[in-house]
């Protein structure tokens, strides 16, 4: 499928809160997302023409990364736009002279968990119960990336 990898702002947070809604059990607010078009943050999006297909937000501090929000529509999964926004995410981390890219992912998140793995993210912990579920709460699952050497 084509589609191309651009930089997110703040005039595409409509789009943004649609996808997030349609995707999570429990999804951030118009608030919180907005919250991360800007600062610390950076968003990278999948647009085919005017639609937005996926978006990934990341959160840079000194030098470490964490990927925040991962989404694809569910008509389009499947499809690598995944695996291509946090790729293109990866190179600007790395650009950036990141060197660790941390997670969290839910524990019955198969599709995340098989992706993160696939692009060489390493489990690194458990968080118990860390997120609330429709029957309680959930495990997190912590994984990290290396780009250091
Ligand atoms: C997880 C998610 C972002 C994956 O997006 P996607 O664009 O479909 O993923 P890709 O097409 O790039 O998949 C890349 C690889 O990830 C793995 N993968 C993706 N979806 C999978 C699934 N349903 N089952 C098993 N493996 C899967 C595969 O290894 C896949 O490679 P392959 O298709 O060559 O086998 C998408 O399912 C989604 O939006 N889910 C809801 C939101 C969510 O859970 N976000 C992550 C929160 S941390």
């Amino acid at each position: 499928m084509m589609f191309e990898i651009k930089p997110l702002s703040i005039a595409d947070l409509p789009l943004l809160v649609v996808l997030e809604q349609q995707s999570h059990s429990h999804p951030m607010s118009e608030k919180q997302l907005a919250s991360c078009l800007g600062g610390r943050y950076f968003a990278m999006g999948a647009w085919r023409g005017e639609r937005l297909l996926g978006f990934a937000i990341a959160e840079t501090v000194m030098d470490e990364g964490t990927l925040i929000d991962l989404v694809v529509a569910t008509d389009v999964r499947r499809s690598g736009i995944a695996r291509r926004l946090l790729e293109a995410l990866l190179q600007r981390w790395q650009q950036a002279g990141v060197v660790s890219v941390f997670l969290e992912v839910r524990a019955g998140n198969q599709a995340a968990l098989q992706l993160y793995h696939d692009l060489g993210f390493n489990e690194i912990g458990l968080r118990r119960g860390y997120y609330p579920a429709a029957d309680g709460r959930e495990d997190a699952v912590q994984m990290a990336y290396s780009l250091g050497l």
